[in-house]
């Protein structure tokens, strides 16, 4: 079997999404666009990946894993011009390439693999993904022959009104050879109207020269869209979200009200927990089996809750580590903590983490109760089976000794419990 390499054509300034931050690092679900393109690629058996940067590439960069081969485009002249920037790298490469955009985060890996396949199979010049989608609008559609081969692609400012009502578009997705790919890549002529070089334009071409130009057509149109405005970037983000709820719900937790419910691309949650209505669930989240999370609760990064949890209502907690059978069911704040099993978190409790300089870590260890109302000014450490007051304030450097009792502002020990 041919050798296949990828290239990921990410260089544009995604002028339509009127942003500072480049396209492909707008987030779907917690994470950039781009990953999502990355991982395409890494699972579809590529050997190599190379992605063309342009536009704020340094800041693009940060995302790239280290195995990527990165390569500029120094002047933003097009999707083909994109392409022949990585010419220097596979210009002797007998294999495939695998072309893929930046902007389409829903690609799936079984569709792209069975493109993959055809082309091999058919011993094409090119193969690509096409789609039928209720609104063509800003795609090249695709014009085919009598006999039904695809001829060209043409963009939508090239396209007359009759030929703007094709629904079948092109998703942005090919499989060349990769020694066709380059050489004629020279022959493509600049778009007047765009003043761009189209890689598009390479079908027609190829066409004309009676090369063989296979498609393959998504069953579900959704997978295919590319993210150009923000109105693309919402369609993407619900479109994603209710694919990772039915994940979850398929792998035994309750989502109450999908509607309300809001869970990024990297969370686990284990079975039967019960995720209830108006909740946020935000990326690098891990939760427990038989937890109880919300209503209007918002877990942010880095938390890892264990089984039997309970996070209320008007709740938050980012960067913290919850043991199990701890309860924190009402209007409370726990952020960089480390916060035993069997603790209760009583109504109101607010670990103040920021001390205007840095974030600083409260440490409550098991059965330790924290009245309601109390503020932990950290760095603190509550002991275990400690009792905090209700409405006390325990200062900044406080270590409350294992099964003491802490009352008032600031908190002084005033009995030890026994146990
Ligand atoms: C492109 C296709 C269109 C297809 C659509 C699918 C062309 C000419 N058109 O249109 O047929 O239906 O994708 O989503 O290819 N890029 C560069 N350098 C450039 C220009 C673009 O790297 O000079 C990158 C962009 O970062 C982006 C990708 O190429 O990731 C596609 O560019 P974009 O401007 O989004 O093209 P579309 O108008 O969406
Ligand atoms: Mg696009």
């Amino acid at each position: 079997m041919k050798d296949l390499r990828t290239i990921i054509l990410a260089a544009g300034k995604g002028t339509r999404m009127k942003s500072a931050v480049p396209k492909v690092l707008q987030t779907v679900c917690g994470r950039p666009i781009i990953q999502y393109v990355l991982d395409i690629a890494k699972n579809v058996g590529s050997l190599k990946t190379y992605i063309v940067v342009g536009h704020k590439s340094d800041d693009v960069k940060i995302y790239l894993p280290k195995e990527v081969v990165t390569v500029e485009q120094k002047r933003l002249l097009g999707t083909a011009d994109a392409v022949k920037c990585v010419e220097g790298h596979l210009k002797n490469d007998k294999g495939d390439v695998l072309i893929l955009c930046g902007d389409t985060p829903l690609l799936n890996k079984r569709v792209i693999a069975e493109l993959i396949r055809k082309h091999r199979r058919t011993k094409a010049i090119v193969s690509f993904l096409t789609a039928i989608v209720d609104q063509p609008k800003g795609y090249g559609r695709i014009l085919r022959d009598q006999a039904g081969r695809a001829v060209a692609i043409l963009e939508e400012k090239d396209a007359s009104v009759q030929q703007r009502a094709i629904n079948e578009i092109n998703v942005g997705v090919y499989c060349f050879n990769s020694a066709a790919l380059f050489g004629a890549l020279r022959s493509i002529k600049i778009n007047p109207k765009k003043q761009e070089f189209y890689l598009t334009d390479i079908i027609e071409l190829f066409s004309k020269r009676g090369r063989r130009i296979e498609t393959l057509r998504t069953e579900n149109p959704a997978e295919g869209l590319g993210v150009n405005t923000r109105e693309d970037l919402a369609v993407a983000e619900r479109i994603l979200r209710r694919k990772i709820l039915k994940k979850l719900m398929l792998s035994g937790v309750t989502i109450i009200d999908p509607q309300t419910t809001y869970i990024d691309a990297d969370v686990k949650i284990g079975r039967d927990t019960i995720i209830r209505p108006c909740t946020f669930i935000e990326n690098d989240i891990r939760i427990g089996k038989n937890c109880k999370i919300g209503p209007f609760a918002r877990l942010r990064p880095g938390v890892r809750i264990g089984d039997e949890v309970e996070i209320g209502n008007f709740t938050e907690v980012s960067r913290t580590k919850i043991g199990k059978q701890t309860l924190m069911k009402h209007f409370s704040y726990l952020g960089d903590s480390l916060v035993g099993s069997k603790v209760n978190i009583g109504a109101g409790t607010i670990t103040a983490n920021f001390d205007g300089q840095k974030k600083n870590q409260t440490i409550i260890k098991d059965q330790a109760f924290i009245g309601s109302d109390s503020i932990l000014i950290a760095p603190v450490k509550v002991g275990k089976k400690a009792i905090v007051g209700a409405g006390s304030v325990v200062t900044k450097g406080k270590i409350i000794p294992d099964g003491s009792i802490v009352v008032g502002v600031p908190a002084r020990v005033i009995a030890r419990r026994k146990f």
